[in-house]
């Protein structure tokens, strides 16, 4: 399907599901206060890939744990969940940086899915997504 609608009503903080568009895994996590504190916290420098890979802004839109989410909806994260070495599908809540962690060939990410350590070049990737009332977001 070109879009999906996926009902979040019952992931509660700290949980997530993965919905499936385009063939591949979306993960749509409600991160925790905690969550969003430690992304926020990352100076830019630190970051392996400097971009926000959000389709929903500029290609050139910098890492900020702001620019992984939509405004005003910053504690639900929406990525591929495909990692960006070579496309296996990471573990969530897993890794060095309490996000998600790769174990083809050990990509750790941070809570806003940024990569920190491992092989792959890239931040995961945001979808375009929208949402269409409280508890429902549209990808694609
Ligand atoms: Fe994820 Fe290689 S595919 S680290």
């Amino acid at each position: 399907l070109a879009q999906i609608d996926v009902d979040i009503s019952q992931i509660a903080a700290g949980q997530s599901i993965t919905a499936k568009w385009r063939g591949r895994p979306v993960f749509i996590r409600q991160r925790t206060p905690a969550e969003m504190e430690e992304a926020k916290a990352v100076p830019l420098s630190a970051l392996k890939d400097p971009l926000a890979r959000n389709s929903n802004l500029a290609s050139d839109a910098p890492a900020t744990d702001e620019n992984r989410s939509v405004p005003g909806k910053e504690e639900w994260l929406v990525m591929i969940g495909v990692c960006t070495h070579l496309g296996c599908i990471p573990l969530g809540q897993a890794g060095d940086y309490d996000g998600w962690y790769c174990p083809c060939h050990g990509s750790h990410y941070d809570t806003a899915g940024r990569i920190r350590v491992g092989p792959a070049p890239e931040n995961m990737h945001i979808p375009a997504y929208e949402f269409t009332n409280d508890t429902t977001i549209r990808v694609g």
